[in-house]
């Protein structure tokens, strides 16, 4: 992320004011929690547009760049708007040497969007994260906090459409 003018004029005032106080709450050296702020951040906000990273990097002293590298490492920050249910697939070695490749691709081809980009129906976000460290039950999808193992590619519509409506989610 290039360094930019921080913006306010694009951010919820009343979300900010949450956030201010989330962060005055902090005990210790504010900067070495940045990854809560960021969590606490996404929770008001729903995703970290640039804006709001630069508005965190201010608050907290760091460089817009240092906030934006720790939000593009880790795969739990979403830098665009996401669908209800976010949809991982693992991309790790274990994973994808089982497959992980065809369950991403039958994925994204099912609900009609490119990796990264909320569905049409506004439902899901797809992405590819790196091991969640789960090797044993490769390949790996996760529709937000649910945990599913060993995914065969025939699976997946019948899994999405827990999420759908048209069966009741685990
Ligand atoms: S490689 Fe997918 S969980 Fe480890």
């Amino acid at each position: 992320m290039r360094e930019k003018i921080l913006d306010r004029s694009t951010l919820d005032t009343a979300l900010l004011a949450r956030l201010d106080a989330y962060i005055d709450s902090l005990k210790g050296d504010k900067q070495e929690q940045l990854i809560h702020v960021l969590h606490k951040a996404q929770e008001l906000f729903g995703h970290l547009p640039h804006n709001l990273q630069l508005y965190v990097a201010h608050a907290l002293g760091l460089s817009g760049a240092r906030v934006n590298g720790v939000v593009t490492f880790y795969s739990f920050f979403n830098e665009e708007p996401v669908g209800k249910y976010v949809t991982s697939v693992c991309m790790g070695t274990a994973c994808f040497v089982k497959g992980a490749d065809k369950v991403l691709e039958r994925t994204l081809n099912l609900l009609g969007t490119k990796k990264g980009e909320m569905s049409p129906d506004g439902l899901f976000t797809v992405k590819d994260i790196r091991c969640i460290g789960a090797c044993g039950l490769a390949p790996v999808v996760t529709i937000n906090e649910k945990v599913y193992g060993k995914v065969k590619v025939g699976q997946i519509d019948d899994i999405l459409s827990r999420y759908r409506g048209e069966k009741r989610a685990d």
